[in-house]
């Protein structure tokens, strides 16, 4: 039984509880999923569920939940931070209890009692998950952190802190280097309420892509994966009203949003030296576009610098393949059409055919539907464009999840069409334990 749906459910019952009163037919809505969520992860664990977290990883009953540590590090971190170090259901599960629960995360409330306790089965480090796929999510984790602390120095008008941002680059590039596959299906990760957060590490590790693929010198690629990481720390200085607005923009709004690049490069100007101009570079040019069309308007300015027109492909690739409140996601392929569509106006047609190179029609961490109606993630990239797709075969013509994916090479020609994964709700970064 997987506890996703107990944390999305608790997550979102959080977020309402700080808006609405607790009668409010939306916070009614949260609750009730929260409780079925904790009815099955009780039934499943015969009776009482323990939930722990250590080291913004979640654990259920000592096993760690390496999926759910990485989706939800956000939240996991923000309940350690209120010194929660577990979360004890017991059968029966008291409605009451759990609406406790959200208003106590929510600051609304004393701590629950009753079915649900909190800090009574902590994890007792020392048995550490060594494997590869669980590295990788720490350092995806770790570069969440990172940018999290330097949106929170730059809100706050101090300097962030340059070195953990470039810590964390390095993990994210070391993933990239050894496992390229492992960094595309990571770079899947979308979260909506957070999403510069994940949007941020997402660019960094395509970036580090693309450069690779370039044939770009190491140490250049080192400065790129940075500004990528930073390209929109400026948004700290943005209201999330604004960002998430699902109308268009009022002139000040716009005037608002247009500033983030400056902000951002200012930001990293204030904290760092001359091995940061490039990346300051790349948060300050990111939206210009190769001709000038784009924002803040210079009139007879330079082209922007070869990294930022390569960071702003990688940048408009994971944005357009996000589902954010004004917009649905695009599937990979879609994306890379819209691309092309702008590849010369606003994009450069060298970093657009660089992103086509490294990701194909079908990039690792695509959710392809089958001629059977079957489901699958494709987990290689394949050399030969047009041979078979290297996929795992994740739910079966009924419509069924398959409990151990099969691997299987497709023929092209089975292939239906691409999905975004959340529309049938699938993560491939859950699979990522499944690459060679
Ligand atoms: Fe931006
Ligand atoms: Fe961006």
């Amino acid at each position: 039984m997987s506890v996703r749906p107990l944390l999305l459910s608790l997550r979102n019952a959080v977020s309402l509880v700080r808006l609405y009163e607790a009668d409010h037919a939306l916070v009614d809505k949260a609750v009730d999923r929260l409780e079925q969520a904790a009815e099955a992860l009780t039934l499943s664990a015969r009776g009482d569920a323990a939930l722990s977290l250590f080291d913004g990883r979640v654990y259920v009953d000592r096993a760690l939940q390496s999926h759910e540590s990485l989706e939800f590090v956000d939240f996991i971190r923000s309940l350690q931070v209120k010194e929660i170090d577990s979360i004890g259901i017991t059968r029966p599960v008291r409605r009451e209890d759990l609406l406790a629960l959200a208003q106590f995360l929510a600051e609304a409330g004393p701590p629950p009692s009753g079915s649900v306790r909190l800090n009574e089965s902590p994890y007792e480090p020392g048995e550490e998950d060594e494997a590869p796929s669980a590295t990788y999510r720490a350092r995806y984790g770790s570069a969440v952190d990172a940018i999290r602390s330097a949106l929170a120095a730059v809100q706050a008008d101090a300097l962030i802190d340059l070195t953990s941002a470039e810590w964390a680059t390095q993990g994210l590039m070391d993933v990239a280097s050894v496992d390229p596959a492992a960094a595309f299906l990571l770079s899947t990760l979308k979260s909506h309420d957070r999403y510069t957060f994940y949007h941020s590490v997402n660019v960094s590790l395509l970036s580090t892509a693309l450069a690779r693929e370039g044939k770009i010198e190491e140490p250049m690629i080192d400065r790129i994966a940075l500004g990528a990481l930073l390209h929109d720390i400026g948004k700290a200085k943005v209201q999330e009203s604004i960002l998430s607005s699902p109308g268009g923009l009022d002139p000040d709004g716009e005037r608002v949003v247009h500033a983030h690049p400056a902000e951002g490069a200012r930001a990293i100007l204030r904290a760092g030296g001359p091995d940061h101009y490039l990346a300051a570079a790349i948060a300050f040019e990111h939206h210009i576009g190769v001709a000038g069309s784009g924002y803040p308007v210079i009139p007879g300015g330079p082209a922007p610098h070869p990294a930022s027109r390569l960071v702003a492909v990688a940048d408009a690739y994971d944005a357009l393949t996000t589902r954010r409140p004004y917009r649905r996601a695009e599937t990979p392929a879609r994306a890379q059409v819209l691309l092309r569509r702008s590849s010369g106006a606003h994009f450069d047609p060298v970093m657009v055919d660089l992103l086509h190179q490294v990701l194909g029609v079908h990039p690792v961490g695509s959710v392809l539907r089958l001629d059977d109606g079957s489901l699958a993630v494709v987990h290689a990239s394949s050399p030969d464009r047009s041979g078979p797709v290297h996929c795992l075969l994740v739910r079966g013509p009924d419509g069924v999840e398959v409990a151990e994916p099969d691997r299987v090479e497709v023929d092209q020609r089975r292939i239906v069409d691409q999905l975004p994964g959340e529309t049938v709700d699938i993560q491939p970064s859950a699979y990522l334990d499944l690459l060679d």
